[in-house]
């Protein structure tokens, strides 16, 4: 059965195996911290997707959608202060010259540092810990001191002077930005009254330092944030809400919730009222999933002084005008995905067998159902694609006839489809066909025609 230390492990080989996460240009020998999404991983990706849009923008009349690009005027990253603060603390290991972050070789020592710390405070840290502090590589304890490294991705877009650092334009590095600078528009527009909320799901770039753990922390991510515009007295309660919210939304997905839980920021940014992670018990430990922050009126008033335009909220029933505070919701897509695979992931032992199965909840599960004639002859085939034509309408379903039946339920299983349907040669007498649960691994005879009915009852 799996422990925690080769769960890591099995579930790179069945992401890659199975069709859920390649490595990046592969072929070429790989691209450090950039994976590629296979079939079944662009299904869960969009799913995963799915859910959150559906939570935060469909199931909530005060929060519409933006899609906003990933370039912006690079006086956005300037008036965000990701241009001159957006940065990690870097070392490099003089025996092996592997960098690491300066944070998170403390933290293997359980010594509690972050990314908002001075180079002078964090080389404190260093020297108070020399020969405590290893090297993941090589185990050297021998390093260079800490310097502060930007994590801003640059482009020459729009740059035709040859010198590509000339003038850069920055890919974004955290998505929200876009949102902040859209606030004027979607007002306008949408007639939207406080408190409201624009969410956005969009890919985010950041030249991280260490970029260890899969698909937990890579160069090019997705993110799903949301920002909600309240009033400055209304801030804090609203905020406890959102932390409620999202806690809550998780346990929709059906994540264990014995793995999820708050970590506190012990340094808070000089603008944030309140910031909590919530965590996830990953293979490797305990790890922020998702961001929860009462950001204050830190963002407009950035975009408003540097921009010269005025950002502000007029209630016009209040005769009220100010800046609206942000209570910002912020997850990885890359990040729930590997939470979500880690928490489906199953051992069962079945008689002499292991049974590898992904247990995900219905509406993440890649294919819903799975049609599989019991050969390959005509006689079987052919109503096999009838059933298959009459359930895709409605469902992602995979038509499987490769291989005996038993290995095409272990594949089913491994890529978490939660039915397969079984047309045999009874089918032709009966008009009937075999229904396995992935779970239970029971099965049942349901009638054809019944089938639309049964799958609505079961994954609607
Ligand atoms: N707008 C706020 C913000 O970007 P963050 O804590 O830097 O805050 C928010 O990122 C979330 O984005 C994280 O909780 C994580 O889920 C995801 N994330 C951040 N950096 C990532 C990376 N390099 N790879 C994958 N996901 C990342």
């Amino acid at each position: 059965m799996a422990d925690k230390n080769d769960t890591m492990e099995k579930l790179v080989s069945l992401s890659k195996r199975r069709g859920f996460v390649f490595q990046s240009s592969e072929i070429y020998g790989g691209f450090a911290a950039v994976y590629d999404y296979g079939p079944l991983g662009t299904e869960l990706a969009n799913n995963i997707k799915t859910a959150w849009w559906k939570e935060m923008v469909h199931e909530r009349e005060e929060i519409v959608g933006l899609d906003a690009s990933i370039f912006m005027s690079p006086k956005v990253w300037e008036a965000s202060g990701h241009v001159s603060g957006f940065s990690d603390p870097l070392t490099e290991c003089r025996n092996c010259h592997t960098r690491s972050r300066v944070d998170h070789l403390l933290e293997e020592i359980d010594v509690f540092a972050d990314e908002k710390m001075s180079d002078d405070e964090i080389n404190a840290l260093l020297d108070e810990n020399k020969g405590k502090v290893k090297c993941p590589k090589c185990g050297s304890s021998d390093f260079t001191p800490s310097k502060s490294f930007n994590l801003l991705v640059k482009s020459n877009l729009g740059n035709f002077t040859g010198d590509a650092n000339e003038d850069p334009v920055y890919l974004r590095g955290e998505t929200c930005q876009g949102i902040y600078v859209n606030y004027k528009n979607v007002l306008d527009s949408m007639h939207v009254k406080i408190p409201f909320g624009i969410a956005q799901i969009g890919k985010a770039f950041r030249n991280e330092v260490t970029a260890r753990q899969f698909i937990f922390r890579t160069r090019e991510f997705e993110q799903m944030e949301m920002q909600y515009f309240v009033h400055p007295d209304d801030a804090i309660d609203q905020y406890k809400v959102w932390k409620e919210r999202r806690m809550s939304y998780y346990k929709k997905l059906g994540i264990n919730m014995d793995k999820l839980r708050w970590h506190e920021h012990e340094n808070l940014v000089f603008y944030a009222k309140a910031a909590f992670d919530i965590e996830y018990e990953y293979p490797f430990g305990w790890k922020e999933l998702e961001g929860v922050h009462a950001r204050g009126d830190y963002d407009l008033t950035q975009h408003c002084k540097h921009s010269g335009q005025k950002l502000e909220y007029i209630d016009q029933v209040k005769g009220e005008k100010y800046t609206p505070h942000i209570v910002e919701t912020s997850v990885g897509v890359g990040r729930t995905m590997l939470m979500v695979m880690a928490d489906a992931y199953t051992e069962e032992r079945v008689g002499d067998d292991i049974r590898v199965v992904m247990k995900f909840a219905k509406q993440l599960a890649p294919f819903k159902i799975a049609v599989l004639p019991l050969s390959k002859k005509d006689e079987l085939v052919g109503p096999a694609r009838e059933i298959f034509n009459s359930l895709t309408p409605k469902w992602h379903v995979d038509f499987d006839i490769t291989q005996s039946i038993g290995k095409r339920y272990r594949r089913q299983d491994e890529i978490g489809t939660p039915y397969c349907v079984t047309v045999d040669f009874d089918t032709l007498e009966d008009g009937a066909v075999t229904v396995r649960d992935r779970d239970t691994m029971e099965q049942e005879r349901i009638k054809i025609e019944e089938l639309v009915k049964y799958f609505e009852s079961k994954l609607n």
